[in-house]
């Protein structure tokens, strides 16, 4: 699909048979665009105005046929009250227009994000990047295990109509920008989508190494199983000694710059059957998406490497799958942890924390200025915030405040959870220094002070992903059914922050 930047008469139109999307603010009066084309087309928009047939409520939408050679159809979009706009509802409202426009068959749209912009105070940047994200985010389809593929239904070009002074280098930036997130989004989404016997941690190795060659900032390497267990992982291959599927610690090394890094870790278990304490099978197969984590941390670093950012980043994913057999690990076996720390396995389906304990432990060995994990640890994370916000723990006031504020900038909700000191006596074993579970009461909260027992004294901040990872349900405006490749653009935004804060 090609997305492209024009500076022309909107009533000029693109070529036959392409759309109009025409946003309209509800309670507003028509924008100037409004007026021009509706005087074009016989007054077609105030009749449907009129005759109450649209009102511009948020997410609501309108296909208008017009006798005008050149704006054949004419898609009214609802934006809401001006007043409430953001940058997500645009996303979300050119999502909505995307994925209708797919539907009729029809495969050209444009729009004039300038229109937007003069009813609110975001720039046009902004709007720009918002738009193009919303388009290919909602576009986004999986079907590469479709033989007859018939779905012949595709959006083949979008245009963006701006004047001419809105032609500029910071516009064309935004759309690229928008781009290689969305498509790192989608790139992530396919990782998660993909089935355990394809995505296993050597694939996430060729993951790696497939953006060390397109990036020559970027090094990656990869401890084998018996490396790991010589360094002293017992944690992280204690959770891989039940699989035959070989686990692979990926570390990638970003450059941008010199200087202590930021590390990344992501939750990277290829598929989580729960091991010897098994997990019902009803559905067991959404577990490929156990490496949600790990799909995030590769995607912003892609995106990280493509824009250049003048930042040194180390991502780090601990990939095995949770398999029970033979020589898989029993409940109430030790390990000894990276960090010396013994664990008593209480249950082997809290196996996240285990890979995730060595991987930050391992992190401590960059020096890192901030570590910030991401993983579909708990399902008490989707008990207690459902599928609308991560679960977002740090013991670092400022480092919450720049996930925060990266969040409300790109709509990927994070709600903060407490790490009080009393939780701590439901992880405490009687063998061992720790438990790897703290029973059912606040079960995301334990897990979180869990991994936070191995950040030591480094700024840390966990993202709990387990809800948001998977849509289940409906289709979202920009979020299709199936991976939603969460944690992507907020990790972007809150990298992108920390070179222009
Ligand atoms: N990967 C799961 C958590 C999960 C569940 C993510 C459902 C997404 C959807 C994790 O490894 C797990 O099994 N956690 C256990 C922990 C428990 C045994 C303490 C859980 O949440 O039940
Ligand atoms: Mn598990
Ligand atoms: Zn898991």
């Amino acid at each position: 699909m090609e997305i492209k930047v024009k500076s022309q008469s909107l009533l000029k139109g693109i070529g036959p048979g392409a759309v109009l999307v025409l946003g309209h603010f509800e309670g507003d009066g028509l924008s100037a665009e409004g007026v021009q084309v509706d005087k074009a087309c016989d007054g077609i928009i105030r009749k449907t105005l009129d005759a109450n047939l649209f009102s511009g409520k948020f997410l609501t939408h309108t296909l208008l046929q017009t006798n005008h050679a050149s704006l054949p159809h004419i898609l009214l979009l609802g934006l809401g009250p001006a007043r409430e706009i953001t940058p997500n509802k645009i996303r979300q409202a050119l999502g909505i227009a995307a994925t209708t426009i797919r539907e009729t068959g029809l495969s050209r749209f444009f729009i004039a994000p300038h229109a937007v912009r003069l009813a609110t105070r975001i720039s046009i940047s902004d709007i720009v990047q918002a738009m193009v994200e919303g388009v290919l985010l909602a576009l986004y389809q999986f079907n590469l295990y479709k033989t007859d593929r018939k779905e012949t239904k595709e959006i083949k070009e979008v245009c963006l109509i701006v004047p001419p002074k809105d032609k500029t280098a910071g516009v064309e930036r935004a759309v690229l920008q928008g781009e290689q997130i969305a498509n790192a989004v989608n790139m992530a989404r396919d990782l998660c989508t993909l089935p355990a016997n394809v995505l296993t941690p050597t694939r996430l190795v060729e993951e790696a190494n497939r953006l060390a060659d397109a990036h020559p900032a970027i090094r990656v390497s990869v401890l084998e199983r018996a490396e790991a267990q010589q360094l002293g992982m017992g944690a992280f291959v204690g959770v891989a000694q039940g699989s035959n599927e070989p686990p692979k610690f990926i570390v990638i090394d970003y450059q941008g710059a010199r200087g202590k890094p930021v590390a990344l870790v992501g939750k990277s278990v290829t598929f989580d059957t729960g091991g010897i304490s098994i997990k019902p099978s009803e559905n067991m197969e959404q577990m490929k998406y156990d490496m949600s984590g790990g799909a995030a941390v590769l995607g912003a670093m892609k995106v990280a490497a493509q824009m250049q950012l003048p930042l040194h980043i180390v991502g780090i994913l601990p990939a095995t799958d949770n398999m029970p057999s033979g020589h898989a690990i029993h409940p109430g076996d030790i390990v000894t942890t990276l960090s010396g720390k013994t664990v008593e396995v209480i249950n082997t389906d809290a196996e996240g924390r285990l890979c995730l304990a060595d991987a930050i432990t391992y992190a401590l060995r960059y020096k890192p200025h901030t570590i910030i994990d991401l993983a579909t640890l708990t399902g008490a994370c989707t008990v207690a915030l459902g599928h609308q916000a991560m679960a977002l723990f740090s013991n670092d006031p400022k480092l919450e405040g720049e996930i925060q504020k990266a969040s409300e900038a790109t709509g990927e909700r994070v709600w903060p959870l407490p790490l009080w000191d009393e939780y701590f006596d439901q992880i405490k074993s009687d063998v061992a220094d720790l438990k790897n579970t703290g029973g059912r009461p606040a079960g995301s909260i334990t897990a979180a002070l869990f991994l936070k027992q191995f950040a030591k004294d480094v700024a840390w901040a966990h993202l709990d992903i387990a809800g948001v990872a998977w849509n289940s349900g409906k289709p979202q405006p920009y979020n299709p059914k199936g991976s939603t490749g969460a944690g992507v653009r907020l990790l972007v935004r809150y990298l992108m922050n920390l070179v222009k804060p």
